[in-house]
């Protein structure tokens, strides 16, 4: 485990705090770690017309993008569940869009982390090869 992931998963259970999940009660917090070591972080934010609401992951890379990092190490996920938590398939999908080979590590606690690659948690990615190959 590379030693900035430390500090990734401390982050990423710390950021749970700011969930605004009324409805749900389920919190997330994610912490995204660009190439040159800044880290975002982000939470689920609900919303009463259900469907707007939108997960951790996407707020932390949404944060990154709009100050303009595009490349990025590694996210740490934690949940409120008991269980390490999974990026549903959304999130995965616009988290591929900056890069398949990030890390993905899934907090349980401090000292219980899993990590996989995003290519490993969504094989046979859509990306945009697909737009620029097509037939006009
Ligand atoms: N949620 C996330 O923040 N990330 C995920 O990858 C899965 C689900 C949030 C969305 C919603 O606020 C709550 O968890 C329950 O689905």
């Amino acid at each position: 485990m590379h030693s900035e992931y430390k500090k990734l998963i401390e982050l990423s259970i710390k950021a749970r705090k700011f969930s605004y999940s009324p409805y749900s009660e389920f919190s997330v917090g994610a912490a995204l770690l660009t190439k040159d070591n800044k880290i975002f972080t982000g939470t689920n934010i609900e919303c009463a017309s259900y469907s707007l609401s939108i997960c951790a992951e996407r707020v932390a890379y949404s944060k990154a993008v709009s100050e303009g990092y595009k490349k990025f190490k590694a996210v740490a996920i934690s949940s409120s569940a008991d269980d390490f938590t999974f990026p549903c398939g959304a999130c995965r999908q616009f988290m591929a869009e900056f890069g398949i080979e990030t890390d993905i590590l899934l907090v349980k606690s401090k000292s219980m982390v899993k990590s996989f690659k995003l290519s490993d948690l969504l094989p046979g990615v859509f990306d945009k090869k697909y737009l620029f190959n097509s037939k006009k």
